[in-house]
């Protein structure tokens, strides 16, 4: 329920005189905004860490989750949270958080941000813009002195894409307490998790300590480019995402013979990168074939031996799904499973599907969807309602308390690439309704 001005102004009068003045102050604020031009900066600087060696702003970066990149870009970011007037502390997970206090402490604080790791040869907008749009509004409130009632807290996750073991969202994870049993004792490039997690600053002994409880937050806001092409193809500067899918990531193993690719006759062989094409051509036609937003992909492929004179003994591929449903999910799995009982039986191949990792969809709030439209409003700004192809944070936190997320357009709904491209009139934009989301979301009643 969304508090009116005149009911917000009422209930001010009965507030203890500071109270009122920090609360007027923030209700006076629809004229506030970000500095665009030091967004722009700060993401143009941002986009250094993990840039092609001799490569430009429009290289985009390989900055992935606990590497070199990754622990520079986080120094960067603290270092302007420092400049914005904050304390950035990493919790157990790796997490960043820092903290800035309400006029009434006692109350759950406003959560907001992002990630700033990337897909390889991913884009400069995924992540950074929702991370620095958060320090930005920070430091514009302080730099006018407006005091909301609720601490705000901005928070950049860990391993958000999940690319370093596979796993996606890893820090919000720890803190919804959805880590998958033996998580950090996986190894990837020769590197235990809980060794990765500590190398940026986290604790993975103390992980359970990264948790928070239910209802610990008044609610959690993301600004996010769209990555699809929704925004841009309207013309529409703001979409209010309605929710996030679920996505089922699964590891297909094939298994073959591997074998001398001159004696052997095409008859006897046991070609496991054969029998995976088969797989990656029948999950794309499974997936096309049933009517619906679901998408389905096969996008990791490890070839054994992977030697031009052998025919390929094992290929290990990554299946994924995601819809707004999961039950479209469990079906378009087993049809990819019995089909795969086929092309093991055609090829002489094995064929194992095993679970690698499951995002529950989530429902953005209705009332953090009501607090969005508003800020949009009264910056006199179009916005539309739209569901997000792309997981994110903000599906962790749904399970701890209500959501919300803004999108700004996505240049030819191009993302997870170098041609990843939002204007940056549009990321201003964003910043500008993350801010009157944040003080709207200060005086209004939210409830899930
Ligand atoms: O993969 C995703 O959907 C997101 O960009 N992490
Ligand atoms: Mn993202
Ligand atoms: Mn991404």
């Amino acid at each position: 329920m969304i508090v009116s001005r005149r009911q917000f102004l009422e209930a001010a009068s009965a507030m203890p005189a500071a109270a009122m003045i920090g609360s007027a102050m923030s209700a006076r604020s629809p004229d506030l905004r970000t500095e665009h031009a030091r967004l722009r900066r700060q993401l143009e600087d941002l986009s250094q860490f993990g840039r092609p060696a001799g490569g430009a702003f429009r290289d985009g970066v390989s900055r992935i989750g606990f590497s070199e990149a990754d622990v520079s870009a986080r120094a960067y970011v603290m270092r302007i949270m420092r400049e914005s007037g904050l304390a950035p502390s990493i919790d157990p997970a790796g997490n960043i958080f820092a903290r800035r206090e309400g006029i009434q402490p006692g109350l759950p604080s406003i959560l907001f941000g992002s990630h700033i790791d990337s897909v390889p040869n991913g884009g400069n907008f995924d992540g950074p813009l929702g991370s620095l749009a958060a320090i930005e509004v920070v430091r514009v409130l302080d730099a006018h002195d407006v005091r909301t009632q609720h601490p705000l807290e901005v928070v950049v996750w860990a391993n958000e894409e999940g690319v370093a073991y596979g796993k996606p969202l890893f820090g919000s994870r720890a803190t919804a307490g959805q880590l998958f049993e033996g998580e950090l004792d996986e190894v990837w490039n020769g590197v235990r998790k809980a060794d990765a997690v500590r190398a940026i600053g986290g604790d993975p002994d103390r992980i359970t300590a990264a948790r928070r409880a239910e209802a610990s937050f008044h609610c959690y806001i993301e600004l996010h480019i769209e990555q699809g092409g929704t925004l841009d193809r309207t013309q529409i500067p703001v979409g209010i995402v309605e929710g996030i899918v679920t996505i089922d990531r699964y590891e297909a193993t094939v298994t073959g013979l591997a074998n001398h690719a001159g004696t052997t006759a095409m008859t006897d062989r046991r070609d496991a990168l054969v029998a995976a094409s088969h797989l990656t051509l029948a999950v794309n036609e499974i997936v096309r074939d049933q009517a619906g937003r679901h998408v389905g992909t096969v996008g990791r492929q490890d070839v054994v031996p992977n030697a031009p004179n052998v025919v390929p003994g094992v290929v290990r591929q990554t299946i994924e799904l995601r819809d707004l449903s999961s039950a479209t999910l469990v079906r378009l799995a087993a049809a990819i499973r019995e089909r795969a009982r086929h092309i093991a039986d055609l090829t002489g191949c094995e064929i194992a599907i095993t679970p690698l990792s499951h995002n529950e969809g989530a429902a953005a709030s209705p009332a953090v969807r009501r607090v969005i439209g508003d800020a949009a409003e009264r910056l006199a700004l179009s916005s539309h309602s739209l569901p997000s192809g792309a997981g994110h944070d903000a599906q962790s936190m749904a399970s701890l308390g209500p959501i919300g997320m803004i999108f700004v357009p996505s240049v030819g709904g191009i993302s997870h690439s170098p041609q990843e491209l939002t204007s940056w009139e549009h990321c201003g934009i964003g910043a500008d309704v993350l801010l009157q989301a944040v003080l709207g979301a200060d005086v209004s009643d939210i409830r899930a």
